[in-house]
């Protein structure tokens, strides 16, 4: 019986680019949709951009255009880069739509008739010159717990406190700059606490994997809070029924895109809505990443049988994307976009490359370039191109392009593939998708053997017709591999469909072998990366980052401010520096270089040789005797004119304006600075 299967992953903000981290999880979805449909089920998979909320108002803002002409042009941006890795959405819809509107404004409505909706006032804080009510996000200031400046408002990032934005000592409106006052406002809630015993219920029968499980249980001990629900106008998202300046947080009708795109896609396809969505014979699945998961395991399924829909079958959920072992990041030129990856290398290398460290577990999974080369080329090109390469061009060339028929011991290979088919679909319904992939290629490696063995390209000049069931046996292992590949090798599957001149294969095909069969024109598969191409992406991912518009927000969070700062380091990072008083010693001019000085300092009894480009700035003997911060612990850097072991740190606009410690602080050398 074939299931009925609704999938969607999460929406992605529309006020940024779609980057290999989210490619983690739209692939992740993808390649099970694909799974699901060579199996011959009927599958859909519905997604759309989250529109809605301040940081979407205050880009377009920014960028001088209504917030309707930011979400249209990202759309397009996201709808180009999903098609690119062959993401295929039955529909890729958008929260700011009507059917989203109607169906928020169901919810809400039978939400509020079960008694689950509060209104009471709040403090809220309130910019005067934006006239708006500003999230925590927004507001900026020192930390009332450890005095650290430009903390957000609703934590700090030195000691870890959390508080509210009115707590900040010296608050300031992170757009503006101006003093934001306090104001009382009535708000919307989401009484949480209703469905704690059905959201207990829920978890407990596995609704997610084990390892979140125990997480979620820490947010029921710690007890169910109201959730705030409402937002006051100027606000981008819809408007609360009967209400003239409030409207609905970006987080309620954000899940709800997710019938809304499905609603448009029956409306447009004859179907019923309300059985596809809600009939308890379909199943229901739901991919995020776990910096969601308090929303999804807890808020959606409550709103749901609030509201009298059925929750998903399944949350599923995975860990983040982390490159050679690190957070993304935009100064290291791994906060890769996809538009950027597609343009040096085929997306299907990624898609291989996720598919073999993705399994069922919230781990985070790690993109170490050198292994992504690596595999590509072995794995790729090296096992599957090289299958078919190395036995269709034969054929055609030299045998007619017919296959004949198999013989015992090309059987036995056959049935060898043949017999990891259940297998193979267990790993790819329960997500082991890397389990697969080592299935898969260690039987690669077997028809490979076979081919080394028999030695077609020897034997066709004395046997045609052995040749014949030689290439005939690795052709049908070639088109087994196709099957096993096709929901993580989409493309390349159908270039062998095409060039075995076979109908669309599924996991039915598996059992059945091309015998007595003409065969197409081969077509090339798949290139060898080399590391030139990773390092030209990977440079240009560097420079892209100036152009970049507003920060994304955070995804676990209401909403994060752009910053006209570098990228943030922790305060981990900060103390890595080993900042020293030095005096120095001797300076003296460095010959063929205008700027530099060569200094000797002391750094409290220990001497350090530095090259500094503060000619322009200081006579050299004016700068004997003087006292200067030093950074101890950078990397000696050989440099044309000698090794420079440090850097002395001085502030100025440049040229003659740079500026060391003023002579009388009283600092000693070798004292630490902090
Ligand atoms: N708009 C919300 C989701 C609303 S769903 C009703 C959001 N958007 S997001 O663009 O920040 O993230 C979309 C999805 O991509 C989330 O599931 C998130 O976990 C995932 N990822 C974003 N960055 C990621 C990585 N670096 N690594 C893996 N997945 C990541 O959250
Ligand atoms: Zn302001």
């Amino acid at each position: 019986m074939p299931r009925k299967i609704v999938v969607t992953s999460a929406l992605p903000y529309a006020n940024g680019p779609i980057h290999i981290g989210h490619l983690v999880e739209y692939l992740q979805t993808d390649m099970w949709v694909r799974f699901q449909k060579a199996c011959g089920h009927q599958c859909y998979y519905f997604c759309a951009d989250d529109t809605h909320g301040t940081p979407i108002m205050i880009s377009a803002r920014a960028a001088g255009i209504r917030p309707e002409d930011l979400i249209d042009r990202v759309h397009k941006e996201h709808a180009a880069d999903f098609a690119q890795f062959h993401i295929e959405f039955d529909n890729y819809y958008s929260t700011h739509s009507p059917e989203n509107q109607q169906l928020s404004e169901l919810i809400f409505h039978r939400l509020n008739e079960a008694g689950s909706i509060a209104r009471r006032d709040v403090e809220q804080t309130y910019c005067e010159s934006c006239k708006m009510a500003l999230p925590d996000r927004y507001v900026r200031g020192t930390c009332p717990r450890c005095g650290a400046e430009d903390q957000y408002g609703d934590s700090c990032e030195v000691c870890g406190a959390t508080y509210q934005p009115k707590d900040l000592v010296e608050p300031r409106c992170a757009t503006c700059g101006a003093t934001p006052v306090l104001q009382t406002s009535e708000h919307y809630f989401f009484k949480l606490a209703d469905y704690e015993q059905q959201l207990k219920t829920l978890i407990g029968g596995g609704h997610t994997q084990k390892s979140v499980a125990n997480k979620l249980n820490e947010w029921f001990q710690a007890g169910l809070r109201d959730w705030d629900i409402s937002r006051d106008g100027p606000y981008f998202g819809f408007k609360i029924p009967g209400e003239e300046n409030k409207y609905f947080y970006v987080w309620l009708d954000a899940p709800i895109g997710y019938m809304a795109s499905a609603k448009n896609y029956c409306e447009s396809h004859g179907l019923d809505f309300e059985e596809l969505w809600n009939s308890p014979d379909n199943e229901l699945y739901h991919f995020i990443g776990k910096d969601i998961m308090y929303f999804h395991a807890l808020f959606w399924p409550a709103m749901l049988m609030g509201a009298g829909f059925k929750t998903a079958n399944k949350l599923f959920i995975h860990g983040f994307l982390t490159v050679n072992g690190e957070k993304m990041s935009k100064s290291r030129g791994t906060f890769i976009r996809a538009s950027t990856f597609a343009g040096h290398l085929n997306p299907e290398s990624l898609r291989y490359y996720y598919a073999s460290k993705l399994t069922d577990t919230v781990e985070d999974i790690d993109l170490g370039v050198e292994d992504f080369i690596n595999k590509t080329n072995a794995d790729l090109v090296g096992k599957y191109a090289n299958l078919a390469s190395r036995s269709g061009p034969m054929l055609t060339k030299k045998l007619d392009g017919r296959l004949g028929r198999l013989d015992a011991e090309g059987r036995e290979l056959l049935d060898k593939l043949v017999g990891a088919k259940e297998g193979i679909i267990q790993n790819y319904e329960g997500l082991n998708y890397a389990a697969a992939v080592r299935t898969i290629s260690a039987l690669a490696d077997q028809a490979n053997r076979y081919v080394e063995q028999k030695q077609p390209w020897t034997t066709i000049k004395t046997d045609a017709e052995q040749t014949r069931v030689t290439l005939t046996t690795v052709l049908n292992a070639v088109k087994v591999l196709a099957i096993y590949l096709k929901p993580i090798l989409p493309v390349f599957t159908q270039k062998i469909e095409k060039f075995l001149q076979v109908a669309p294969l599924s996991f039915a095909d598996v059992e059945t072998a091309l015998e007595d069969h003409e065969i197409g024109r081969f077509e090339r598969l798949f290139e060898r990366i080399d590391e030139e191409q990773v390092h030209t992406m990977i440079d240009e991912s560097k420079e892209g980052q100036a152009a970049q518009p507003a920060a994304t927000p955070a995804a676990d969070s209401e909403e994060k401010a752009a910053s006209p700062f570098k990228p943030e380091v922790t305060i981990e990072d900060f103390m890595k520096l080993d900042l020293r008083i030095a005096k120095v010693v001797t300076a003296e001019p460095v010959e063929g270089a205008n700027k530099l000085l060569r200094l000797v300092l002391d750094v409290g009894g220990v001497e350090r040789n530095v090259l500094a480009g503060i000619a322009k700035a200081y006579e050299p003997e004016k700068l004997v005797g003087r006292l200067v911060v030093f950074f101890a612990n950078l990397k000696p850097r050989k440099m044309k004119f000698g090794l420079s072991e440090g850097m002395i740190l001085a502030t100025g606009p440049g040229g003659s304006d740079i500026f060391l410690l003023s002579p009388d602080t009283g600092a000693v050398p070798g004292q630490s600075v902090s």
